[in-house]
């Protein structure tokens, strides 16, 4: 039994008709989609700090919460979308379940790690908030790659996808990378730029010889 060589035959192992498949495939995408239009959204108005009277750490935790949640059920019809597809034997085999309980520990080392370095605010969108943290994270898992968040959560779609035997669960991952390569590039630019106005405040508070405030005020 080989393993599929192409694109080509491995959307031949994909059930195309299965819904579950197309659903799962948009949850991923939204994700993404939809905490970049509140945090940006959040940037510009502060409607959810104003929602919360004023309360920026409160504001960027329910928004943290609600991203979580969103996690759960993209990763519950995930698992949901993998069930409905056809299995394949090359993808069983004790080599195989290895690789992916290898991915799911990496994948999660990476997750778990960057939210222990970032914290609850500067994992889920604080800067957009104001709330910017002191300087760059260089620890691991951000010495390994600037984007752990993205890749860890690749590698357990990925590792799913092989635990399960599953080349939708492939082609799925595949999205999964695609998504987060767009957020990524979408993302890193308006980040810095929001770094370096507040790096450039700084220096000019120094010039003037004040302290530099973090704006407390809507
Ligand atoms: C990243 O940091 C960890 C922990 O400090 C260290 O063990 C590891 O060797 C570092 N890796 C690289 C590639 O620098």
């Amino acid at each position: 039994m080989s393993l599929p060589t192409s694109l080509a035959e491995l959307t031949d192992l994909v059930d195309f008709n299965q819904r579950s498949l197309l659903i799962s495939a948009a949850a991923i995408a939204f994700n993404p989609t939809f905490w970049n239009i509140v945090a940006r959204r959040e940037y510009r108005t502060k409607f959810l700090t104003r929602l919360f009277g004023g309360n920026r750490q409160a504001a960027c935790y329910a928004l943290a919460a609600t991203i979580f949640s969103l996690g759960l059920i993209r990763d519950f019809l995930y698992e949901r979308a993998l069930r409905d597809q056809p299995s394949h034997p090359a993808l069983e085999g004790p080599l195989v379940n290895y690789a992916a309980y290898a991915l799911l520990a990496v994948g999660n080392l990476f997750v778990i790690s960057s939210t222990w370095q970032l914290g609850i605010t500067g994992t889920f969108l604080g800067d957009y908030f104001g709330i910017l943290m002191d300087g760059i994270v260089t620890g691991f898992p951000f010495n390994i790659t600037n984007a752990p968040m993205y890749y860890g959560s690749t590698m357990s779609f990925l590792g799913t996808a092989l635990l399960y035997g599953k080349p939708a669960g492939i082609l799925i991952t595949l999205h999964v990378l695609v998504v987060y390569l767009i957020a990524i590039q979408f993302e890193n630019p308006f980040t810095a730029g929001i770094y370096a106005k507040r790096d450039k405040e700084r220096a000019q508070a120094k010039a003037a010889g004040k302290p530099y405030e973090e704006k407390k005020e809507l």
